[in-house]
């Protein structure tokens, strides 16, 4: 499995630490920054993890900011893209069963690193369920 990340500033550091985990579990990561503390624009990272995944380059992606809010606004902007704020692994889990969603997204300001490392191994360990829930992903798009 292929999974993109991003950050701003604001979920640099987290971001950091998710890379390093899925590093240790040798899962494929494409980083597409930031690389430091310094600010810039969540937008920008949000869109080019979410233009990976839905060009098939990453099979998930990941995006974290202080917040997790203006990732998933961002994100779900592109096509294809269904992105789930989540703060739990329950969230999570329901993100990929009923949601199929394709992007994570995390906020460092809100959720410790323990809780955030869980959300990811989560979202990464569940599928779909299909079913019912074809159609009403379908009415989304
Ligand atoms: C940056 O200060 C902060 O606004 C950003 O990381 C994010 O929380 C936005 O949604």
């Amino acid at each position: 499995m292929r999974v993109a990340l991003g950050a701003d500033h604001g979920g640099f550091r987290l971001k950091e630490i998710i890379k390093g985990h899925l590093g240790a579990q040798r899962v494929d990561v494409v980083d597409f920054g930031t690389d430091s503390a310094e600010a810039v624009d969540y937008p920008d990272y949000a869109a080019q993890v979410s233009r990976a995944v839905a060009g098939g380059a990453a099979d998930l992606g990941v995006l974290v900011c202080g917040t997790g809010n203006g990732m998933a606004m961002a994100a779900n902007k592109v096509p294809g893209i269904r992105a789930a704020l989540c703060v739990n692994g329950y969230m999570a889990n329901m993100a990929r069963r009923h949601n199929n969603a394709n992007v994570l997204a995390l906020g460092e300001r809100v959720i410790g690193q323990e809780v955030a490392l869980e959300i990811v191994d989560i979202f990464l360990a569940s599928c779909f369920d299909q079913g019912r829930h074809v159609a009403r992903v379908n009415k989304i798009e």
